[in-house]
């Protein structure tokens, strides 16, 4: 059971990944967390790259390359073999991340992307999507708030416009994928947020 987690900035993802994760343990299940860019140390160094330094220091295809340089990594060295053993793998973000972030608010060319999501992704697509929907002037404003907000702000510093496009992008994947996507309402305060995701992955 392959679940990932999805949305805009400040949306709580991080929380809710570890409660969902804490959850399904306490069933008995065999839960890994993971996230990206990142889930290993190349990916992590990728990562770097990405989140801090100029907003225009990469194309939004520079961008998409990146993100899938590393995501090539964390699958054939954690989703893939986790997968394998029958674990659950959560994983906060993952590719809907760079159709929204790079496709629709970045303006990368989709071919580009359906070319490095077939190529890379093949068929270890994910089972159940959640996608955090909120207002991104509310979810800007948490993610200033946040203690890492200095150190991984290159998307949060891209402004208001960019992530509208963002929010628009991430329902219409919801949209034309129903049966793996779930839109949750991330406006709601945090065990609002955990019961509505237990209600998709609960079951
Ligand atoms: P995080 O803040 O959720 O940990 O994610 C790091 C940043 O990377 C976030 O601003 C979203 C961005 N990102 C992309 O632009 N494309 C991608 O494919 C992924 C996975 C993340």
């Amino acid at each position: 059971m392959f679940i990932t987690f999805e949305g805009g900035e400040g949306a709580g993802k991080s929380t809710q990944v570890k409660r969902a994760a804490e959850r399904l343990r306490a069933m008995g299940r065999d839960v890994v967390e993971t996230r990206e860019p990142g889930g290993t140390a190349e990916a992590e160094a990728v990562r770097a790259l990405l989140v801090s330094g100029d907003t225009a220091r990469w194309t939004p295809e520079a961008e998409a390359l990146l993100n899938y340089a590393a995501r090539d990594s964390h699958l054939k060295a954690v989703i893939r073999p986790v997968l394998k053993r029958g674990a659950v793998v959560i994983c906060d973000r993952f590719m809907d991340s760079t159709r929204a972030y790079q496709g629709y608010a970045g303006g990368c060319n989709m071919g580009l992307i359906d070319a490095l999501e077939q190529g890379i992704v093949g068929a270890t697509r994910p089972d159940v999507t959640l996608i955090f929907d909120l207002d991104p002037e509310v979810g800007l404003a948490r993610a200033k708030a946040r203690a890492d907000a200095k150190a991984e702000d290159r998307y949060e510093r891209k402004g208001l416009a960019f992530h509208r496009l963002l929010r628009d992008g991430f329902l219409d994947i919801a949209g034309k994928e129903p049966a793996r996507c779930h839109v949750i309402d991330a406006s709601q305060d945090v065990d609002g947020v955990a019961a509505q995701v237990w209600r998709v992955i609960g079951g």
